[in-house]
């Protein structure tokens, strides 16, 4: 208790919420909770202004213009995707492709692999991945008879390394892996995973929707050949979020979809495509949004410090340490340096009563399968609650939403 108010008074919290303005709504009379960052985060004054200035000062399309307003959103668009570029710290802007999110960045990734996958070959998902990063996969399954191998997850929510060893073999091809699950906030040894997946041959691509914003991401580092991450999670808006790829293997596959922007030369029989990242960004891109995902990437490498880190996770800790005393409670995922995420269920309650109850309270949380419905029937159950936090939440907000929850486990349970 001591270490955490000091921290509080060490790290001004203050001078973060200051900068959401959302955080001054009411609900129902009550003070927002927003504890739903995982699903989406807010937006700071500071992103919401980068994309409503550069609306209203310098907007026109990108790349192919030869007036002053084209070049200047193109300057734009092209410094949010240096600024992308840093956050993951990819060696090159060519390595970073802008898709409308995470799903549209593995839908390219397994459309663009297709063609060398054959009959019989190996695709490794997580029992804990998000629906984004298993249904790509099942079209390949689907297409071309690739096999799905599961890597199981263990008690606490780890990632169980033996059912990765035993089943990684030469047949597999891809193995795609979350770098922090959305339900159970586990942190897999990604780079143990990526070094022993390339000894046996195979690509690795990493889910980094939420660890893009809750980790430092080094994407050289790690050695992964694919990164991707949405924007909205990252306190940038919606529609806009990034494809890592190594140069060399984007360089040597398909393009995505077909049209502007992604070719060299069209002619009445045939065409030679762009070279990456513009090969796999055909059409008009969302160019606000890239703006402000990059203002939202700017904003982080400012604020998110290792004060603010610490202070995250001492709020994250007073909510578990809160809900620990409720009766007939188990919370999903325990694993040893894992994230934010209290996803838990609570006995003889439906997880949705309790977030509409706790949304009378003001208090804002998800619930559901949360697109992961292969590790709902590993943990038994058909949906959980779930209260995630950002940046922007503070050690009062925990203790408001224990308090919502007893009162929300009582009215369901009298
Ligand atoms: C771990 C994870 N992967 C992928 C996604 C899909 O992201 P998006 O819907 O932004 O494409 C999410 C979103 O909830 C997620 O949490």
């Amino acid at each position: 208790m001591a270490d955490e108010l000091s921290l509080e008074s060490e790290f001004d919290i203050q001078t973060i919420r200051q900068q959401f303005p959302i955080l001054d709504r009411q609900i129902g009379g009550k003070p927002l909770v927003y504890l739903d960052s995982a699903a989406s985060s807010q937006k700071s004054d500071f992103v919401l202004d980068a994309m409503s200035n550069q609306a209203r000062t310098a907007y026109s399309n990108v790349h192919r213009g030869l007036h002053t307003l084209a070049n200047e959103t193109t300057d734009a668009f092209e410094k949010a995707r240096e600024l992308v570029r840093s956050h993951l710290n990819a060696k090159s802007v060519d390595e970073v492709i802008f898709t409308k999110g995470a799903t549209e960045a593995i839908n390219l990734v397994a459309s663009g692999l297709a063609e060398t996958i054959k009959a019989g070959d190996e695709i490794m998902v997580s029992v804990m991945e998000h629906h984004s990063n298993i249904v790509p996969w099942h079209f390949l399954r689907e297409r071309f008879g690739a096999v799905i191998k599961w890597i199981e997850v263990s008690e606490d929510g780890s990632l169980d390394m033996e059912s990765f060893r035993t089943q990684l073999s030469q047949k597999t091809r891809i193995v795609a892996v979350t770098h922090m699950s959305n339900v159970l906030g586990t942190v897999p040894d990604v780079a143990t995973i990526i070094k022993e997946a390339h000894d046996a041959g195979a690509l690795v691509l990493l889910d980094g929707c939420q660890a893009a914003v809750h980790l430092e991401i080094d994407v050289q580092a790690l050695d992964a050949d694919f990164y991707v991450c949405s924007a909205h999670k990252m306190y940038g808006p919606t529609g806009i979020g990034a494809l890592y790829g190594k140069l060399d293997i984007l360089s040597a596959m398909r393009p995505y979809q077909g049209g502007g922007e992604m070719i060299d030369t069209v002619t009445r029989n045939g065409v030679t495509y762009n070279a990456p990242p513009h090969r796999f960004e055909a059409g008009t891109p969302a160019i606000l949004e890239a703006v402000g995902f990059g203002a939202a990437v700017e904003w982080m490498q400012k604020y998110v410090t290792p004060d603010a880190r610490a202070y995250k996770k001492a709020v994250y800790e007073r909510l578990a340490e809160g809900v620990r005393g409720i009766n007939g409670l188990t919370i999903h995922g325990t694993a040893e340096g894992k994230g934010p995420v209290l996803t838990f269920s609570i006995e003889g309650t439906h997880p949705h009563d309790l977030a509409q109850i706790l949304d009378r309270y003001g208090v804002a949380i998800r619930a559901g399968n949360h697109c992961a419905q292969p590790l709902m029937s590993h943990l038994k159950v058909s949906a959980t609650a779930r209260a995630s936090v950002g940046i922007y939440n503070t050690l009062e907000e925990a203790d408001m939403f224990v308090q919502a929850l007893e009162k929300a486990r009582a009215m369901l349970l009298a």
